[in-house]
């Protein structure tokens, strides 16, 4: 075989076959396919697509090239988590103590965030001590004990992705659904678990904005989950509004504490139950829905899902007193509020922009070397829907110099635009593939 060639191929928009697949992707990692000619090849899949077929292949093959976790050490049934990435997506560290505390074994490896989209490791960071680089042995202690556990990602787990990636990254070949789906996957198929539910986000705080778009990428990996035997489903969920009401990280750590003890808003609750409904389904733990939702709803109120969360902190080294008392979390020394201009009611809480403004404050990454200021962040009094009077704070911002919450705050105040009437009510769950 010859790279030349199979450029050639795709390029004449022919199909590729899984032996070819698997040649390129070797190649690439060996050194022997250089960078130019991969990128000749992922330009040509972005103007042909890859089939179903190729599609998994590639996935595959990505998986392969690194680790596979093997998680048969640890009992029970494991799952699996992602999200496409939004702004104050705190759901990770909601839903996976719940989970685990009705006896489903949450796995999670995660990266940092980058841009305004937050990273889970990042929010955990932000607790004094907790260590999220973890030995594989660690990592199914703490899952078989906990019943949870997140980790950031290993560098050998599919490394052909983050080479593959890196090369998109700077050849304007990031946004298209089947690269993205099979990063992605290749990712989830390495991490060992029986069952992947998908957060596909979907609005303008998210990678994909349209409905369509999104549901062709829920598409995509949920078939490639189903071709790799995995029980996957994707819920396709709305971003068009920072979810809750803490963007950031120690910020969003107090918020999901608040929720696990049983102050859940609505658009958060509405997500954390749809993709629990559907874990425990796959799972077989509740007959249908109703039953599922009112177990979920047992573990919150017993403060069992708390407890639990505790437990994992404990158990990946985090100090559980900052959980206990919120108030030793890091906060950044200055405050700034914004103010309504008018009064009526919020029909904007622009998602795009609250994140960037985070970023601003410092709580985010503009590159992948940038340092992160866990203090940082923001907290929205006012969110769409609510009824605001004039001259009322809207929102807080916390950043580490006036300079920077200056920014965060103009950036913030564009955010919002309130409308004499009530806007209608949000749908949070667009759609649910499995
Ligand atoms: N996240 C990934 O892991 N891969 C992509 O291609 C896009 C987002």
């Amino acid at each position: 075989m010859r790279m030349f060639d199979l450029i050639e191929k795709k390029k004449q928009n022919l199909v590729l076959t899984d032996a070819e697949i698997q040649y390129i992707i070797a190649g690439y990692m060996s050194g022997e396919i250089e960078d130019y000619q991969m990128s000749a090849f992922l330009m040509a899949c972005w103007f042909h697509k890859l089939t179903g077929e190729e599609c998994f292949a590639l996935t595959r093959a990505m998986a392969t090239s690194g680790d596979m976790m093997d998680l048969r050490e640890v009992a029970g049934l494991k799952a699996d988590k992602h999200s496409t990435g939004g702004v104050g997506d705190k759901i990770t560290l909601i839903l996976l103590p719940i989970m685990a505390s009705l006896g489903i074994k949450m796995a999670k490896s995660s990266g940092k965030g980058l841009g305004y989209t937050g990273g889970t490791i990042d929010k955990l960071q932000s607790i004094g001590g907790l260590e999220v680089q973890l030995s594989r042995q660690q990592f199914i202690d703490i899952l078989n004990e906990a019943g949870m556990v997140i980790s950031s990602q290993s560098a050998n787990i599919a490394p052909a992705d983050k080479k593959i990636y890196a090369l998109r990254d700077v050849t304007a070949l990031v946004d298209d659904s089947a690269l993205i789906a099979s990063s992605i996957m290749s990712k989830k198929l390495a991490s060992g678990a029986d069952m992947i539910v998908l957060d596909v986000k979907c609005g303008n705080g998210a990678f994909m904005k349209e409905f369509d778009a999104a549901k062709s990428l829920a598409q995509l990996m949920v078939q490639i989950g189903k071709d790799a035997k995995k029980q996957t489903v994707a819920v396709i969920t709305d971003m068009n509004v920072p979810l809750g009401r803490a963007v950031g990280n120690a910020i969003e750590i107090k918020e999901a504490l608040s929720c696990l003890k049983g102050n859940m808003p609505s658009d958060i609750k509405e997500v954390v139950f749809a993709l629990g409904i559907q874990i425990l389904l796959m799972g077989r733990k509740a007959e249908n829905a109703n039953e599922a939702a009112k177990m979920m709803t047992e573990e919150v109120e017993s403060l069992r899902a708390y407890n639990r969360f505790c437990t994992f902190v404990a158990m990946q080294g985090g100090d559980v007193s900052q959980l206990e008392d919120t108030s030793r979390l890091p906060k950044s020394a200055i405050e700034k509020h914004i103010f309504a201009q008018e009064s009526g009611y919020v029909s904007v809480c622009d998602c795009g922009l609250v994140g960037k403004a985070a970023l601003a404050a410092g709580a985010g990454r503009e590159k992948k070397e940038s340092d992160i200021d866990y203090g940082a962040g923001i907290y929205l009094e006012k969110t769409y829907g609510d009824a605001v009077q004039k001259g009322k704070s809207l929102a807080v911002v916390y950043a580490s110099t006036e300079a920077k919450a200056e920014e965060a705050a103009t950036l913030l105040q564009k955010s919002f635009q309130i409308s004499k009437q009530e806007p209608p009510k949000r749908k949070m769950i667009k759609e649910i593939l499995n």
